[in-house]
């Protein structure tokens, strides 16, 4: 069985820390990047690096490496049509001080991209987490607060792919890169 995923860090030189993500391009990550400027004015913490903003989809934690293949080679029928997502509400959770963006609506072909990531992983015997899918753009880490003052000025984001993600913790917080992307259906 592939190894499960846990906090903290990688288990060994022979695992990785991985998770399948949407990526912005660069206008929505300009967008996202600005309302966690404004987020972390209110709720303090530490700010996403910019180039970190992104939205999990599945997290996989620490995988042996000898799983990397089946990971890079998703079956055709996980993919959805290109979906558009709307970001439109700001909040924290006070269990985790998250400061984060979300869907007020979660798009149906979002879902459906997840429970199919989530039946394959779990068809190959990935231990993934069964708890429920709160789609989500971590912005702020550390918040002090939970609220914002004024709605949030709405974020569109045509999503056309999805990525998985190979996590490195480094000095100033987690590194993230794209190790696999593949194109949702036109
Ligand atoms: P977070 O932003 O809400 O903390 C890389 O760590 C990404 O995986 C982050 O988006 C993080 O969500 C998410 N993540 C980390 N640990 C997780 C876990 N145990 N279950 C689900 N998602 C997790």
């Amino acid at each position: 069985m592939a190894s499960a995923g846990r906090a903290g860090q990688a288990l060994s030189p022979g695992t990785q820390r991985l998770f399948f993500a949407l990526w912005p391009e660069d206008g929505v990550r300009a967008a996202l990047a600005h309302t966690a400027r404004r987020m972390h004015g209110v709720f303090h913490g530490s700010r996403t690096r910019d180039q970190s903003l992104h939205l999990t989809l599945v997290f996989l934690g620490d995988v042996d490496v000898e799983h990397l293949s089946l990971l890079l080679d998703p079956p055709d029928d996980i993919c959805v049509p290109a979906f558009e997502l709307a970001l439109d509400e700001w909040g924290g959770w006070s269990r985790n001080k998250i400061g984060w963006a979300a869907p007020s609506q979660v798009p149906q072909p979002l879902r459906e991209l997840v429970a199919n990531l989530e039946a394959w992983l779990r068809t190959a015997e990935f231990a993934i987490e069964r708890r429920a899918f709160l789609p989500h753009v971590t912005l702020v880490r550390k918040a002090q607060a939970t609220r914002m003052p004024e709605p949030m000025k709405p974020i569109t984001w045509m999503v056309r792919d999805f990525h998985l993600i190979h996590s490195q913790a480094g000095p100033g917080g987690s590194r993230y890169e794209a190790i696999g992307s593949w194109p949702l259906r036109a």
